[in-house]
């Protein structure tokens, strides 16, 4: 019997749209593998849609989001006719935060040698291509999704004035702290990965002090696993350097941001980086980690890759396994195959890059 699931898309600003429309058939074709069907409902949320009628997310389509769908599909949001962002604002970090999805899981993996900026491993001698010499950076990052410094808690004073002040107020309760911690520890169990990394600020920042001491009350639940703490500066330096030796890194709300398009970096760039947004036993929303780069909408240069692998991530949180592995294995066929948008140096277009992992998957 054929499963249906339920499926929202939000194509969103800018390339958004463009990368949704073009993965689309790819994870409809791959869900067909495990036997499932999906029904899109495409939303209009974005940009242009506020702007025409003043409505970011309405509380009808948010409830209808949260209690009626079996996955959200994201494409990009940022616009530069809405500088203050608040319709992002209001979508993004608005389904983030009252969906309560806690988990922003980001794999950071390096599907084909020379998509890393990085050199070979190595440095005298050789050819760069040597099998031994290649690169194997396959991590996932955990970033906190729900407080850390995104509450947009703060102050402002003297607005205008030679003393106005501004502060912005982080956010770390114990029970939200646990609980991502304990989503990489479990991730970590259930994956066969033996270290995980905590990031953080405690140095300088005392109220990280919490993620320490959780970290280490967490992490001594699963002897099995290693454990190690790193200040932030020094495990971005370590992220160039290397790479290889890590597994799972947890970290804060902010900090995940950061070490993640840097993590995207090492791998291909944004137009290879894929996310999920999570809260076990919920609907999930799956967004590339790329934005909406205004600039390139509409020209059909943008990379479908992280739409499509983004894709894999929602087939496989909704129990289609070989779709999942399906896509990411025709993905790296494409990169093989040099079926490449201009990012990362090719000549194919948007549409056409997806069509080929469509016609690619089995
Ligand atoms: C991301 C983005 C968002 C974030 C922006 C658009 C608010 O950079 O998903 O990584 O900071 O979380
Ligand atoms: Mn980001």
């Amino acid at each position: 019997m054929t499963r249906t699931l339920r499926v929202a898309t939000i194509g969103g600003d800018g390339v958004g749209p463009e990368v949704v429309r073009a993965a689309l058939p790819a994870v409809e074709r791959a869900a067909a593998l495990d036997g499932a069907a999906i029904t899109w409902n495409h939303l209009p949320y974005g940009a242009d849609h506020y702007l025409a009628t003043g409505e970011t997310l309405p509380q009808p389509v948010f409830e209808y989001l949260r209690n009626d769908v079996d996955a959200i599909f994201l494409g990009a949001l940022g616009d530069p006719r809405v500088p203050g962002n608040e319709h992002a604002r209001d979508i993004l970090l608005g389904l983030r935060f009252r969906l309560d999805l806690y988990v922003n899981f980001r794999p950071v993996r390096l599907l084909h040698p020379d998509l890393t900026p990085l050199r070979a491993v190595g440095r005298s001698g050789g050819q760069a291509d040597d099998e031994s010499r290649r690169r194997l950076i396959d991590f996932v990052i955990f970033r906190e999704n729900t407080e850390g410094s995104y509450t947009g808690k703060g102050t402002a004073t003297g607005v205008g004035t030679p003393e106005e002040e501004q502060t912005a107020h982080e956010v770390h309760t114990a029970p939200k702290v646990s609980r991502i911690i304990r989503a990489a520890f479990a991730w970590a169990a259930a994956h066969g990965r033996t270290l995980v990394t905590m990031a953080d600020k405690s140095n300088a920042v005392p109220a990280h002090r919490l993620w320490r001491r959780l970290f280490d009350q967490i992490g001594s639940e699963y002897p099995a696993i290693e454990r190690e703490h790193r200040y932030v500066d020094a495990i971005a330096m370590e992220f160039v350097r290397n790479p290889e030796r890590f597994q799972v890194v947890v970290t804060n709300n902010l900090y995940g941001d950061i070490l993640s398009d840097l993590g995207a970096a090492l791998v291909g760039g944004l137009g290879l980086a894929a996310s999920a947004n999570l809260h076990p036993g919920r609907a999930g929303l799956f967004e590339p980690v790329h934005g909406s780069a205004p600039t390139l909408a509409g020209k059909g240069v943008a990379n479908p890759m992280a739409a499509v692998l983004t894709g894999a991530l929602m087939l496989a949180e909704l129990g289609c396994p070989r779709g999942a592995v399906a896509l990411e294995r025709a993905v790296v066929r494409g990169l093989e195959a040099g079926v490449r948008t201009p990012d990362i140096s090719g000549t194919r277009s948007t549409h056409d890059v997806a069509e080929w992992i469509a016609s690619a998957l089995n």
